[in-house]
């Protein structure tokens, strides 16, 4: 059961790939009775270079108890796509008259491809198959805590759009398609019933294939509706943020744009220079005080949610060491349910 969907939110470069990965080697090393997922759905996947090791569209384990995954979601639209085509295709040509326009196949294998399906639901195709693992009782893809790495601000509201707008569009496509054809073949079959029907021993199969057809189109926006309802029971935003201006902005507007869909519970504050090291140096003690002041706005902008404070490392956070170092400079010693319910 997916208890828990942590969604890492920000701007570009503040940290949200390597807080994610640091979160997920935390949880797993305190929750070692759980099973972690870590995704990134940024389209520039960087979970590979994190976590020093080759990860992809397959579902890698990390430690004994985390896996991670940089979905290809054109993989899954595919599928999709694919579906829909063949069983339309078989539909096409079962029948008398249209089966044997010539230019029918090519018509709907140039209509109907994997590119008219916006990114957002081919995420959301991915995210199914984990869906769908749970409703089929595979274990290999049940888990209980689901780590997303969210691309920048404006792509991560396309993603939480898919309930409302995204399935929408597609379903109306696919139903425009589908309608239109199933009335070409509906006058067919009305002008040909009388001449066709005690012949056409496949009429039944076909109104079967049809019902497929259409139950594929029904069960996608279903899809649709229960990752919204997930995302709103059990998901919990976290926005990161560096101490400057433009990434406490992106951070307010990230926050606006996604309430409709998702609870924000905490807000990262990372990369900020240690005050001892402040003032060794001008520079330096220039840049921390720019810091602290935005330390603070951020703090009273958001003092409702629990603040996450990490320094910048002398060293990048990469490998499993690495990020448990940043772990526990976020964190400290936090326990697992600070970390996963921190407003509670
Ligand atoms: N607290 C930190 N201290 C030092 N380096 C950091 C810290 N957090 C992130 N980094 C480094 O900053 C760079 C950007 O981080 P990344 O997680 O890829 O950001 P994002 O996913 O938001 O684009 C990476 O090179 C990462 O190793
Ligand atoms: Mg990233």
């Amino acid at each position: 059961m997916i208890e828990k969907i942590l969604v890492l939110g920000g701007k570009g470069g503040v940290g949200k790939s390597s807080i994610s990965a640091a979160t997920a080697v935390l949880l797993s090393d305190l929750l070692p009775e759980k099973k972690l997922l870590l995704i990134s759905f940024d389209m520039a996947h960087n979970l590979s270079d994190l976590l020093s090791k080759d990860i992809g569209n397959t579902i890698t384990p990390i430690t004994s108890n985390l896996w991670a995954i940089e979905p290809d979601a054109n993989v899954y639209a595919e599928i999709y796509t694919k579906d829909l085509v063949n069983k339309m295709k078989t539909l096409m040509k079962q029948m008398p008259l249209v089966g044997r326009i010539p230019q029918i196949e090519e018509f709907i294998d140039t209509t109907f491809t994997s590119d008219s399906i916006p990114l957002a639901l081919k995420n959301a195709m991915f995210f199914q198959k984990i869906l769908d693992a749970e409703d089929n009782n595979s274990q290999d893809l049940q888990f209980d805590i689901i780590i997303a790495d969210f691309p920048p601000t404006a792509n991560m509201i396309t993603l939480f759009e898919i309930p409302e707008d995204q399935v929408k569009v597609v379903l109306k496509y696919s139903l425009n398609f589908y309608n239109s054809i199933k009335g070409a073949m509906q006058n067919f079959s009305k002008m040909f019933r009388q001449l066709f029907k005690p012949f056409d021993d496949d009429y039944e199969k076909r109104k079967e294939l049809g019902k497929d057809i259409f139950n594929m189109m029904v069960a996608l926006e279903n899809r649709g509706e229960r990752i919204s309802e997930l995302i709103h029971t059990v998901g919990s935003l976290r926005l990161v943020s560096i101490a400057e201006k433009p990434s406490f902005e992106e951070v307010k507007r990230a926050r606006d744009l996604t309430n409709r869909y998702i609870n924000l519970d905490a807000i990262h504050i990372n990369m900020i220079i240690p005050k001892k090291h402040a003032k060794k140096c001008d520079f330096c003690g220039q840049i921390s005080s720019i810091q602290q002041r935005y330390l603070v706005e951020i703090k009273s902008e958001f003092k409702n949610e629990k603040i996450w404070e990490s320094n910048r490392l002398k060293e990048e956070p990469i490998g499993l060491e690495g990020l448990k170092n940043l772990a526990k400079e976020i964190y400290n010693d936090a326990s697992a349910s600070d970390i996963l319910n921190p407003k509670a």
